[in-house]
């Protein structure tokens, strides 16, 4: 019998304990044993519950329970869920958490403390909701050498995005809309700034390359500043606009790293991957590319993620050695920003094409309908983050930049 706390009844807490409770039968049998939820941690109170005698307040009564051998962290955030993951791990409990802020700040620490104490730390859910992931990466592709890994890894700014494109729906509409149902982050600002998709990338480039990357490191954009324009322009282009979370191994051995809004060409395997839904396209040297797709966010695709974390730490009675990163103690091998080579998208007004051309060399002219006279639209050749910016500056002294979006090829 594997006797489980769960600590949050948030969104995804309250899916957990649903989804334990509705296949318990099937699960046990996957287990090869009982699953009792026996305790639900929230400050609130939640007197119509039917799981209302597991409610308590108190994490110590957990902590010190030795009946409990697996704590589930849905609380989100990183303090006091930090707090109490690490507890529990140096209490010997398995932990399995959907807390991607917590995994890309503490991940590495954590996976040690597991090790330290022979127990697992698990967060199959922190990473694309419902999709597996995390378990495919260092199990089914660990014969391969990544070389690169780019997704939509944000549900709520994508189906902000499907909406705006598809339905010419206001941005703002279409954030309330995914805060109703239940995908957006409490604070959406991590959602529409790209701090949730980098904690995710965080998280699988830290997988992938065996050393943590933490959030810090990496050249971080939302989709705040996308625009209509912009997505006629892409139309035009033949893709669609995306915010992708990427990193790729580079030639010099380093890893460029960085979570922005790009211009896909329709026939990536990223480009039809729309509202709430996640995409993950992760390239391996042997395999080539695999993309894995579903719903990356919502209660129950989540708490499917996190249910099968549990089953996987009821059944093992040691440290899983193949789910592990280090913290080599610095950044040094995360290539430097200024450093990172794309083609970019520009939009200017104010600059003739002789301009351009002085400024970029050659260039793929876009169009758009109904387009001022004076607007420029264009690909430009593979640059330098560091050059794009001196060029960029060069084209403002004569007129006015108002569209800079990079065109990633995956
Ligand atoms: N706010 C997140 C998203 C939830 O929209 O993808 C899932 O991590």
């Amino acid at each position: 019998m594997a006797k489980i706390a769960v600590l949050g009844h948030g969104v995804v807490g309250s899916g957990t304990v649903e989804v334990l409770n509705k296949s318990k039968q099937s699960l046990e049998k996957k287990a090869g044993q009982e699953l009792e939820v026996k305790y639900i941690l929230d400050l609130r109170d939640f007197p119509d519950s039917p799981y209302k005698e597991k409610f308590v307040k108190d994490f110590d009564i957990i902590l010190n329970d030795s009946e409990i051998k697996i704590v589930v962290e849905v609380i989100g955030g990183l303090h006091p869920a930090y707090d109490y993951v690490k507890a529990a791990l140096l209490a010997g409990k398995s932990v399995v958490t959907s807390n991607k802020e917590l995994v890309a700040a503490k991940g590495a620490e954590l996976l040690k403390t597991a090790r330290e104490k022979n127990v697992n730390f698990f967060f199959e859910a922190s990473v694309g909701g419902g999709i597996p992931i995390i378990r495919p990466l260092y199990q089914c592709l660990s014969a391969d050498k990544i070389m690169g890994i780019a997704g939509i890894l944000n549900g709520t700014t994508n189906y902000i995005l499907t909406k705006m494109i598809r339905d010419g729906m206001p941005f703002d509409e279409a954030l309330s809309t995914a805060q109703k149902l239940g995908y957006a982050e409490r604070d959406p600002s991590a959602d529409i700034e790209g701090t949730d998709a980098c904690r995710k990338i965080c998280i699988l480039a830290s997988l992938a390359f065996g050393d943590h990357v933490y959030p810090d490191s990496v050249h971080t954009e939302g989709i705040t500043s996308v625009t209509p324009e912009d997505v006629e322009y892409c139309e035009n282009f033949g893709g669609s606009i995306k915010l992708i979370g990427w990193a790729q191994r580079l030639d010099n051995g380093k890893v460029a790293i960085m979570v922005c809004p790009a211009f896909i060409s329709e026939e990536s395997q990223l480009a039809g991957v729309n509202d709430v839904f996640n995409a993950i396209l992760v390239r391996g040297d042997t395999t080539g590319d695999v993309v894995f797709y579903g719903k990356g966010a919502g209660k129950l695709p989540t708490a499917s993620a996190v249910v099968a974390d549990v089953v996987i730490a009821a059944k093992l009675d040691s440290f899983s050695n193949t789910l592990y990163w280090e913290d080599s103690g610095d950044q040094e091998f995360i290539e430097k920003y200024d450093n990172i080579v794309c083609a970019h998208y520009i939009r200017v007004s104010g600059v003739d094409r002789a301009q351009v051309e002085k400024v970029f060399g050659k260039v793929r002219y876009l169009a758009r309908a109904n387009a001022p006279e004076d607007e420029r639209a264009f690909i430009t050749p593979p640059v330098s983050e560091k050059e794009c910016a001196e060029k960029t500056a060069q084209l403002s002294e004569g007129g006015r930049v108002l569209g800079n979006i990079r065109v990633l090829d995956y």
